[in-house]
């Protein structure tokens, strides 16, 4: 009997298989126990196959495979080349003691050619220190983690002649990896962006302290301008963050060809067309959906409105949770939905409600429909909403040079750091994610910044919600004034964000 170890991927979450080999007895046939009824057929005819077809000729005998454990549900792909391995180990074909320093892992096609798998590196993350066999084009990916050696498998013939000795296969070998600091690279500025200074400055709160942001504007005024330098003024991403993100994209088959791990926090912009599914996971896989795909990063759904009802209700929960449980057929994956939300609408169906340069020809009832679209509870989820108005001429026309991005970012990053000390025994890091204890502890504003909060909310109405969504904005708005003590002015600033609440949705 021959054993080998394997592994699989669940999601970004990685579990190792020992798969054992038995030959003799009975009637000839490959029987597999340890997978799903669907996916052992389809393993036994590449398997079968694949090694005819690098040309081995085996006797005719029963040749019996299990994988353990058995109560995981796999999926079979990824089994093929450690069985077809193990079975030609049975036949004397290859010496059993160069099987075990490896964990083994690829899928087989009919040709004998070895196949790339999706979510590789999340194996060798987990399962580390160890050396593995695996698909070539996998390679450099699964060898991105610290202490993992990579033996790169092209055919299974290639793999039989190195496995015996006979040919000389050596790791792959990565330039770049470890744990080196997120840089940033954009051919876009915040520089070139014209006015819009409060605009901007609700983007600057709104990076700094995480919180979901809404812009709202007539056509032309620059709000998918303003979303898509977002990622220039992001903090830098840490080595764990970037490894997560690298997994969730793995996993996604989204991995770049450049032979490193993912640095820069992505940015997903997916179309208002996109399905329940494509936003929050799902699929025969079950693949990460964009909210995943965004995690670390920005989810930016440009004409919020437009986009489909079932598939905002569905960012409900994982806008609450940080994650989401992607079901199918007895199998559960959850991954990580960590992003910041930034969202961008019209005013109205034509959009030139408030522009003091075209006339609405929207009637009251179309408004009203066209923002009902957004539902209470998801707008209730919105931290700050802001104007973006259309810019007079002058203004556009002006050659006056508009901060960059570089100093924007610079003040984030040391917004970031207060908070990150601030909440250094805590499970996040950011003012968004504070907790009504939390808000009270660190997020109570001076006397006269209380009588104000308490003024506005009589006066424009707020729920409880909004109340604390001041309070949280106000603390981000201090920690960048580097005030510790959140006074009147913040809370005033931090309410103008929350004034469309009532003459808007109501
Ligand atoms: N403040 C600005 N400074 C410089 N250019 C601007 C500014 N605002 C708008 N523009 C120019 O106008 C173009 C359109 O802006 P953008 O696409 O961001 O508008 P929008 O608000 O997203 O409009 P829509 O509602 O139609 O999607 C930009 O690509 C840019 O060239
Ligand atoms: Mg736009
Ligand atoms: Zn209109």
């Amino acid at each position: 009997m021959i054993r080998i170890k394997s592994a699989f991927a669940l999601g970004i979450h990685a579990f190792p298989v020992d798969i054992e080999v038995d030959v003799g007895g009975g009637i000839p046939q490959l029987a597999i126990v340890g997978l799903p009824d669907a996916s052992i057929k389809e393993s036994r005819e590449r398997v079968r196959t694949a090694i005819k077809n690098s040309g081995f000729q085996l006797a005719q005998e029963k040749v019996t495979v299990s994988l353990a454990p058995a109560e995981l549900k796999k999926e079979g792909a990824s089994f093929d080349l450690p069985i077809a391995l193990g079975i030609l180990a049975c036949h004397g074909m290859i010496p059993p003691e160069n099987l075990s320093g490896f964990i083994i892992l690829g899928e087989l096609a009919l040709d004998g050619n070895i196949r790339p798998l999706k979510g590789v590196i999340a194996i060798t993350a987990a399962l580390k220190g160890h050396t593995f066999l695996l698909p070539s084009e996998n390679s450099v990916e699964a060898s991105l983690v610290k202490g993992a050696t990579v033996y790169p498998a092209k055919t299974l013939k290639e793999v039989v002649g190195f496995l015996r000795g006979e040919i000389m296969l050596s790791p792959a070998e990565i330039k770049n990896g470890g744990d080196r600091a997120s840089r940033v690279f954009s051919d876009v500025d915040f520089s070139e962006v014209k006015g819009q200074r409060s605009a901007k400055r609700a983007i600057e709160i709104a990076v700094a302290g995480n919180h979901k942001i809404l812009l709202i504007g007539p056509p032309g005024s620059g709000k998918t301008m303003l979303a898509r330098r977002i990622p220039t003024i992001l903090p830098p991403m840490d080595a764990e963050e970037s490894l997560e993100v690298t997994k969730i994209h793995s996993v996604a088959g989204l991995m770049p060809q450049q032979g490193d791990l993912i640095r820069n926090r992505p940015f997903r912009a997916p179309h208002y067309t996109a399905s329940a599914v494509a936003l929050t996971g799902g699929g025969s896989d079950p693949r990460p959906g964009e909210i995943s795909l965004a995690h670390a990063g920005v989810l930016f759904l440009d004409e919020f409105p437009e986009f489909r009802r079932d598939a905002l209700e569905a960012l409900r929960g994982p806008l609450e949770d940080g994650f989401i449980t992607v079901s199918r057929v007895k199998m559960q994956v959850t991954y990580p939905a960590q992003f910041l939300l930034v969202t961008a609408m019209n005013p109205c169906p034509c959009g030139h409600l408030s522009d003091p340069r075209k006339s609405c020809r929207c009637s009251l009832g179309q408004i009203h429909k066209y923002r009902s679209r957004i539902s209470g509870p998801i707008l209730d989820r919105i931290d700050i909403q802001i104007e973006v108005p259309s810019l007079p001429f002058q203004t556009l026309a002006s050659h006056e040079e508009a901060e960059s991005s570089e100093k924007i970012r610079y003040r984030i990053c040391e917004c970031r750091k207060l908070q990150k000390k601030r909440f250094r025994m805590r499970p996040y890091r950011t003012n968004a994610l504070m907790n009504p204890k939390d808000i009270k502890e660190y997020a109570s504003p001076d006397i006269q910044g209380q009588k104000l909060i308490e003024a506005a909310m009589k006066e424009l109405h707020l729920s409880a919600r909004a109340y604390y969504k001041i309070l949280k904005i106000a603390r981000t708005i201090s920690d960048l004034a580097g005030s510790e003590q959140i006074q009147s002015e913040h809370i005033a600033e931090a309410i103008q964000y929350r004034s469309l609440d009532r003459q808007w949705w109501a």
